[in-house]
């Protein structure tokens, strides 16, 4: 066989895993789910479910993926366990669709990107013809889509590894930046209030659901994409150590961009409503006060940040299925990811135009129990990221606790890192991902797929 690559360094591993992890799920969505679920109160809920539930299946898939060092179709195979190699399928699938509509939102940062140089600050209140211009926003995902082929295609260390090794220190680089910037301005401590002062009466059932709807989508979880990660990691390497740095990583960065993002809000006396339009509708207004000069340059790089930030992401998910047909099907890495990512951007097409340009991908289904239609990408975003992701986090849960046993992932939890065994840590993980995981993982699936497939709210049933 052929050699798969492998992460040349920890350090390498980690950057990449938290360059999945982070993403537009971080600095597009969480700062409104902070603001509007209660601030504070938000954070406090949010980072408890990423350490109490995520980190367990986290660690749990890296383990797969070192122990086998296998794609995840490959890995349940390797493991002896054939029939669960579904768990497999059904990650590639979430993968394929996922990035199919993702792309688009990150084709939309990278050509912000572009407008912002040339000082196009009205773009934002052209956002809505924006997202209809076929041609541009087609150009600008192939463009996004072709640069993620093209960092996967040069393999684990010099494609994937390389890249997170200039991208997130400049994401990191650029956050702190643009934060320090913020805080100079004027009512910038209002927005850092907005964000912060707790409020548990906000804290109702349907926002701690997706408080851990969003840390699991947040971390990358139930598809396989840190099976496939970790299938690069040797095995003298401490998993639990690294698993806990990139669920830091993830979260702190989720945190700082709520920082950053609401005192350029607050400076201009703006409410933040509207949830995640704010982002490309408000914002490059509030940049065009600062200024043609500081404007253009906080512009471009708020908007650069958002474009490495998804960009680490959509090599995550298009290595997924590259992994696949490279360990199963054993063709060539570069021509699998060429013919994969044009697939890809294909399946998103429909995605692409099904926000104002074509009418009836714009108003796609209307599903059981719902009054309004909506659009092809909603749907499938309501398919794979809601629904896959904690069905397959479920699976992965159980696999791992009652199929494949604990004494064999703790085997491998101890490989690298010895000195877990019989640590407090490694009976936690042991519980969680026996019972807790499974439990919370399964609820969450059922909760959503009966919310957005036939329109019943079973939490509004229970809590009112
Ligand atoms: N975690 C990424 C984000 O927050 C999205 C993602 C999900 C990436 C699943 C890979 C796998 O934007």
């Amino acid at each position: 066989m052929a050699a798969r690559g492998a992460f040349n360094s920890r350090l390498g591993f980690i950057l990449a895993a938290a360059g999945s992890a982070v993403g537009l799920g971080n600095i597009w969505k969480f700062p409104f789910e902070v603001g509007n679920g209660g601030g504070a109160a938000f954070v406090v809920v949010y980072l408890a479910f990423c350490f109490i539930l995520c980190y367990p299946v986290l660690v749990t898939e890296i383990a797969i993926g070192r122990k086998t060092q296998r794609n995840p179709v490959g890995a349940f195979k390797a493991l002896g366990f054939r029939n669960w190699s579904i768990i497999g399928y059904l990650g590639l699938a979430s993968g394929v669709l996922i990035l199919s509509f993702y792309n688009v939102v990150a084709g939309w940062s990278f050509g912000y990107v572009i407008e912002m140089i040339q000082g196009n600050f009205g773009i934002g209140q052209e956002f809505g013809s924006f997202i209809t211009d076929a041609v541009k926003v087609g150009l600008y995902g192939i463009i996004f889509m072709a640069t993620t082929a093209f960092i996967v295609s040069n393999g684990i260390a010099g494609g994937i590894e390389r890249a997170a090794k200039i991208l997130m220190p400049s994401l990191i680089v650029i956050i702190i930046g643009l934060l320090m910037y913020a805080l100079t301005l004027p009512n910038a401590m209002e927005g850092v209030k907005f964000y912060l002062v707790p409020d548990f009466s906000k804290l109702t059932g349907d926002v701690i659901y997706s408080a851990l709807g969003q840390a699991f989508f947040s971390l990358s979880l139930g598809m396989g994409a840190l099976i496939t990660y970790g299938s690069y990691v040797s095995r003298e390497q401490n998993i639990v150590s690294a698993g806990a740095f990139i669920t830091l990583a993830d979260v702190g960065i989720a945190f700082l961009a709520g920082f950053m993002m609401f005192p350029f809000v607050f400076s201009q006396g703006i409410e933040p409503a509207g949830g995640a339009g704010l982002i490309f509708i408000t914002l490059p207004g509030v940049f065009e006060t600062l200024g043609p000069n500081i404007g253009v340059v906080v512009g471009v790089l708020f908007f650069l940040l958002l474009t490495f930030a998804a960009l680490t992401s959509t090599v995550s998910l298009l290595e997924v299925p590259t992994s696949y047909v490279v360990d199963e099907h054993g063709v060539d890495r570069k021509k699998a990811v060429w013919v994969i990512a044009t697939i890809i951007f294909l399946i998103g097409i429909p995605s692409m135009l099904s926000n104002g340009t074509v009418a009836w991908l714009s108003s796609f289904i209307t599903l059981p129990g719902h009054d309004n239609a909506i659009s092809f990408m909603d749907f499938v975003e309501d398919l794979a990221a809601d629904s896959f992701l904690p069905v397959g986090g479920f699976l992965i849960a159980v696999f791992a606790a009652w199929v494949w046993r604990k004494e064999n992932l703790n085997e491998e939890l101890a490989a690298g890192d010895p000195a877990i065994r019989g640590t407090l840590l490694q009976k936690y993980i042991d519980f969680a991902i026996s019972y807790i995981c499974p439990l919370m993982l399964g609820l969450i699936a059922v909760v959503t797929i009966l919310d957005r497939f036939f329109g019943i709210e079973l939490i509004k049933m229970v809590f009112g």
